[in-house]
């Protein structure tokens, strides 16, 4: 793909729709204790197994599992998620969002997103695979508020996916992961056989043209994506999604922010650089898919 694009659209995703439970009954029922490892039924306000362990429901429809602090700089921050929010709804990453409902649209059963920030692009798998629900993990539950609402067969919970995921073996059909931790055995444990791991990265060229001001792509990352996950999946193809696009100076500051770089703002002058910003710029936007089978 290449070219420029201007505005898109947001796509028209309503609100949670699955009565009076905040998480869809199937999202639940692939759910397990994050203590014990049985599975969860939905009482009152709560997610409980049967050895009495009980998880809050939020009031935003979203459940945390965690019992574990986080390190700091694990989870995006309430201002990273806005800005992040900002920037897809500005269409810049829809052709990506395309490309992710493109290649999962047969998933039929349970479409977990390992890292699903806001939920844009899950919603958007959702909405081209009617059959499909989805589970959103992420360790930021300020963004999961947002993804709990982010589409009808939608329910989010908060867990670190760096330890074993809260949900039973064998449950999805599909695994969706972009620009997020990526841990292999997990997603081969949650995938039922034959299930289709979704991986999206940034691509070496993502953003050059803003220099230092992002910080800079591993050039071998596919490389070692390949060599991570050959051990429990065969890839079935791979994309590149790329454009350039000019973003105006405040879609250059919410892409800055949205981003790892949002850790690293206030070292050297990437603060003052960002605020002079005053004129849009052409800025490539460049990511890579994979597609894996679960062997
Ligand atoms: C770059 S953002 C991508 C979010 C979303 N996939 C998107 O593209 O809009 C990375 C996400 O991974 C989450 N994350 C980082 N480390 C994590 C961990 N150990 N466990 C769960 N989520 C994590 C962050 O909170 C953040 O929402
Ligand atoms: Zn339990």
């Amino acid at each position: 793909m290449s070219g420029c694009f201007t505005s898109w659209s947001n796509s028209p995703m309503t609100g949670a729709d699955h009565g009076n439970d905040p998480l869809p009954p199937r999202v639940v029922e692939a759910l397990r204790c994050s203590v014990c490892a049985s599975p969860l039924k939905s009482v009152e306000r709560t997610l409980r197994c049967s050895a009495g362990h009980s998880f809050d429901l939020a009031r935003q429809g979203y459940v945390n599992l965690l019992h574990a602090r986080i390190p700091a700089g694990t989870a995006d921050t309430a201002p990273m998620v806005a800005a992040r929010a900002d920037f897809l709804a500005s269409g810049a990453c829809r052709p990506l969002a395309d490309e992710l409902a493109r290649v999962c649209a047969e998933a039929d059963g349970l479409v977990i997103d390992a890292g699903a920030g806001t939920g844009y692009y899950l919603a958007h798998v959702l909405e081209s695979a009617p059959a499909a629900l989805g589970l959103a993990l992420d360790v930021s539950a300020v963004a999961l508020r947002r993804a709990a609402r982010a589409h009808p067969r939608l329910g989010a919970a908060v867990w670190n996916l760096w330890e074993p995921w809260p949900v039973g073996d064998e449950v999805a059909s599909a695994v969706l992961n972009v620009f997020a931790p990526r841990n292999g055995p997990e997603f081969h444990r949650v995938l039922r056989p034959g299930g289709l791991l979704t991986v999206a990265a940034p691509a070496p060229d993502h953003l050059r043209e803003l220099g230092d001001l992002v910080l800079s792509v591993d050039e071998r990352k596919e490389e070692r994506l390949d060599g991570t996950l050959g051990e429990y999946f065969a890839r079935t193809g791979r994309t590149e999604v790329r454009r350039t696009t000019e973003l105006s100076p405040r879609q250059i500051r919410q892409a800055v922010e949205m981003g790892p770089t949002a850790f690293h703002l206030d070292r050297g002058d990437r603060r003052s650089r960002l605020d002079a910003l005053s004129e849009p710029q052409a800025v490539t936007v460049s990511f890579t898919v994979s597609t894996y089978r679960r062997l």
